[in-house]
């Protein structure tokens, strides 16, 4: 069943029944300010950082779900209704809510008002604008009430959520005109501000929630509305909201328009007060003048579009499968955008307040990303990088308002700092900019023990050498790519985390994930050397490199398929030996896409091993068989029901390492197969199945050995986004960049006759057209660049500014 359809023309996913299996959301905001909207107007927003700088308040899992949002109330006559359909929940006459580009548009109609209501926030802008159009369809003059609703958080979500016995007292308010302000802890030491504001003049207003709403009931039942007349309220204390009530009189066929704007307003100590406690207005009123007219909104949404135009436009396809190509030319695109921005911090299954920027996340996120902005990139790979110590460990995570390291969750995951080695080979290989490795980068935030950036890989590289186990295989530490598979934490106690409480000395457990990582990044890093002039150190690396591979294929490999790890007592994890736990996916993908004992046949056997034991109608799941028993040496994976989350669930990020593992084999059948099992356009018809949003890729979808095989959770955060990306667009279909070129070698199903691309890559347009006359999945027989032919592969670097046509004949 659909709840809705793509619009791809429009770049949009058109929801039609307001009452989708969950909350279908979408983020608004691209650089410093953003919001999280759900299909019903439900949501909040914050600046920069979900858990310091919190602006509105939201309610996770609350019953009924998705409470709490940017809500319009509509009263006509008797009847009450909301353009978004929550939180009233009136039936309405026609309800669509287009989620796009960084924009939401909804739109409701009830009795002759139709009301569109458009959400977004204008490029470098600290505010959010909602235009609302109410138009009179009806043949008589229509006399309605609008209120505005929004309820503000007391800036630390965590706080605001936690500590009522001070903040029900320190809620303060200010109201000048059509604007409300929010200025709680503004008189101490706070520099901030927020404010909703509407361009025309009120009738009334209300900031204090309890008047507004009434103690006892609901958003969907306010006793302002209800009355059909504000109470201009000034809150002190309690829960500070802000909500305008404006009469409309509209003629037959008439539209009046509206632009609210919630804004974000930061001020120098000195310029704090305009006089005894009133705040400084001026930063506010010149924002709120910039998009005082509807014709300033339009400029800056058509802004906004042509920045998305410009976005898409640099990698786009043309498959011939619609699905396929809405995926990669739109939505998945789109979701690497947010995940760089979000990492994984703020969606409807994450709370904002737990999580910043993961280290290993938010490398991964780029490969996603990093042809969208590479200069963001950058600034991205020097942030995380200024967060790892000397030695090449790093913190797990750091907060996006200080950048600075969170010691509550601590370091000692020990795949970590591999994953820097990738972020920054990718972006040389898309930018050829190799000056990032001269770039000083501080370790620990600290700008005194700053070195150059390429100091920040080799640390990374001998972090791993440094830490091997009695087999030669990488110690594990907390735990590796894998969270919840804690080796050294013994753990009885209901009250401690698994991934903080190391208890055991971490000096038996090893990981074939790291070793087969390791492997992957250790040649990356090999090759940068060389391209560096570092030629001792590459040959030094090689070394360690090669020790690595005979150390998995010595002790690694089971028979027919890589072990997962060795446990704290040297005993095999994902062994045919074990009883649960036989086979993991995690060490199938990274030592089939470093190729390991490929010319054994290893890579292959694994493969079909994955396929024989891990596949299943809704894709890869991460081990079998799943775990039902807790292994107290095991950690948290065997923790979960079977089937679910790290024991035996589908867990997407990994599934496109398998993908571009049969690529590596030519198998390009089962990488496409692979690839439609778990990307959410494929997945639309079985919506209520598959329950969360079917235009973006989620983390978890319950596997075979789960209670209901195919319902998915956690959409949106997940580094799902950027390895799919990556997976089909350098993998299947082969198109990736390189230190001196673009290589095309695609792995694709053999029925395709082939396939187009248009890529931006250094500052030119390669116009690809890949050919397929022998249906075969793998093979570049000829490659012809502006018409002549080439040897190889690898596309040159071709003239910036220019249009260069592509075409690759495979066979
Ligand atoms: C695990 C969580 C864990 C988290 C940490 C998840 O995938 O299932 O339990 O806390 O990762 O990053
Ligand atoms: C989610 C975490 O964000 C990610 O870092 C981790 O790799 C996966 N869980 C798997 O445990």
């Amino acid at each position: 069943m659909k709840y809705g359809y793509f619009d791809d023309d429009n770049r949009e996913y058109v929801i039609t029944n307001p009452k989708t299996p969950y909350p279908w959301i979408n983020y608004l905001g691209n650089e410093d300010f953003f919001s999280l909207t759900s299909n019903t107007g439900g949501g909040y927003t914050f600046y920069k950082d979900a858990k310091f700088r919190r602006l509105t308040r939201y309610r996770y899992n609350n019953v009924p779900v998705d409470d709490g949002g940017k809500y319009f109330y509509i009263k006509d006559g008797d009847t009450v209704w909301s353009p978004g359909w929550k939180p009233m929940k009136t039936e309405l006459d026609t309800y669509e809510c287009r989620h796009g580009m960084s924009y939401t548009k909804f739109k409701g109609a009830k009795n002759g008002v139709e009301t569109e209501v458009l959400q977004f926030i204008p490029l470098g802008f600290w505010g959010e604008i909602q235009k609302v159009s109410v138009k009179n369809t009806s043949s008589e003059v229509k006399k309605i009430k609008l209120f505005s609703f929004i309820e503000f958080a007391l800036w630390n979500a965590e706080d605001d959520m936690t500590n009522f016995q001070r903040n029900f007292n320190t809620g303060e308010v200010e109201v000048e005109d059509s604007v409300i302000y929010h200025k709680t802890e503004f008189k101490e030491r706070r520099n901030h501000y927020s404010f909703y504001s509407v361009n025309q003049a009120i009738n009334g207003f209300d900031t204090d929630r309890e008047s507004f709403i009434g103690l006892y009931n609901g958003f969907d039942n306010p006793d302002v509305v209800n009355e059909g007349k504000s109470k201009n309220t000034i809150a002190h204390g309690w829960s500070p909201i802000a909500s305008h009530y404006i009469e409309i009189e509209l003629q037959p066929g008439e539209q009046k328009d509206y632009v609210f704007m919630l804004g974000y307003v930061e001020v120098d100590e000195a310029d704090k007060w305009e006089s005894k406690l009133v705040i400084n207005k001026k930063p506010a009123k010149e924002m709120i003048a910039k998009f005082d007219t509807v014709e300033k909104v339009d400029a800056a949404y058509n802004e906004l579009r042509t920045y998305w135009d410009n976005l898409l436009g640099k990698i786009t396809i043309d498959s011939g499968e619609e699905k396929l190509d809405r995926m990669v030319n739109i939505w998945n695109q789109y979701q690497c955008m947010v995940t760089f921005n979000m990492s994984r911090s703020a969606s409807f299954f994450e709370s904002g307040i737990g999580r910043g920027m993961g280290f290993r996340d938010s490398n991964q996120d780029l490969i996603g990303f990093v042809h969208q902005i590479p200069e963001r990139a950058r600034e991205r790979i020097v942030d995380i990088a200024s967060t790892q110590f000397e030695d090449g460990s790093c913190y797990h995570q750091y907060q996006p308002l200080t950048k600075k390291g969170n010691a509550a969750i601590g370091g000692d995951f020990n795949d970590d700092p591999l994953w820097l080695i990738l972020s920054t080979s990718e972006y040389i290989k898309e930018t050829g900019d190799f000056s990032l490795l001269d770039e000083m980068v501080p370790f620990d935030n600290d700008a005194s023990r700053a070195k150059p950036h390429f100091d920040h890989l080799k640390a990374s590289f001998y972090h791993v050498v440094n830490n091997l186990g009695p087999h030669k295989l990488p110690l594990i530490g907390r735990a590796d790519w894998n969270d919840c598979l804690n080796l050294n934490c013994f753990s009885n106690d209901p009250n401690e985390s698994f991934q903080t409480t190391g208890n055991k000395k971490g000096d038996t457990a090893e990981s074939l994930m790291i070793a087969g990582l390791f492997v992957m990044y250790g040649k990356e890093y090999v090759k940068l050397c060389k391209r560096i002039g570092k030629n001792d150190e590459a040959v030094e690396a090689e070394v360690h490199v090669s020790n690595m591979i005979e150390a998995v294929k010595k002790h690694g490999w089971d028979g027919d398929w890589y072990l997962r790890a060795y446990d704290y007592y040297g005993k095999k994890i994902g062994s045919n030996e074990n009883e649960e736990g036989k086979i993991f996916i995690e060490s199938q993908g990274w030592c089939s896409m470093a190729e390991i004992g490929k010319e054994e046949g290893l890579v292959e056997k694994s493969l079909n091993s994955v396929k024989e034991h891990l596949d299943c109608e809704y894709g890869i799941v991460l081990n079998s068989p799943a775990f039902t028993k807790y292994h107290i040496e095991y950690g948290e994976i065997s923790t979960y029901p079977a089937g679910y989350k790290e024991n035996g669930g589908i867990f997407c990020h990994n599934n496109p390492w398998i993908m571009i593992g049969e690529t590596m084999i030519g198998r390009g059948d089962e990488a496409y197969d692979y690839y439609t099992k778990i990307a959410p356009s494929f997945l639309e018809d079985i919506s209520e199945l598959h329950k969360v949003e079917p235009y973006v890729y989620c983390q978890m979808i319950a596997g075979k050995e789960a209670f209901k095989p195919g319902e998915a959770k956690n959409s949106w955060l997940s580094g799902t986004a950027s390895w799919n990306f990556y997976a089909i667009t350098q993998y299947i279909l082969g198109v990736k960049p390189d230190y001196d070129g673009l290589s095309i070698n695609p792995c694709i199903p053999s029925k395709w006759d082939g396939f187009k691309m248009t890529r931006e890559f250094r500052g030119a347009t390669y116009n690809i057209e890949v050919f397929n006359p022998k249906h075969i999945s793998k093979g570049v027989l000829q490659l012809i660049v502006n018409g002549e032919e080439i040897e190889g592969v690898i596309v040159p670097i071709l003239e910036k500014g220019k249009k260069h046509s592509i075409q690759v004949i495979m066979g």
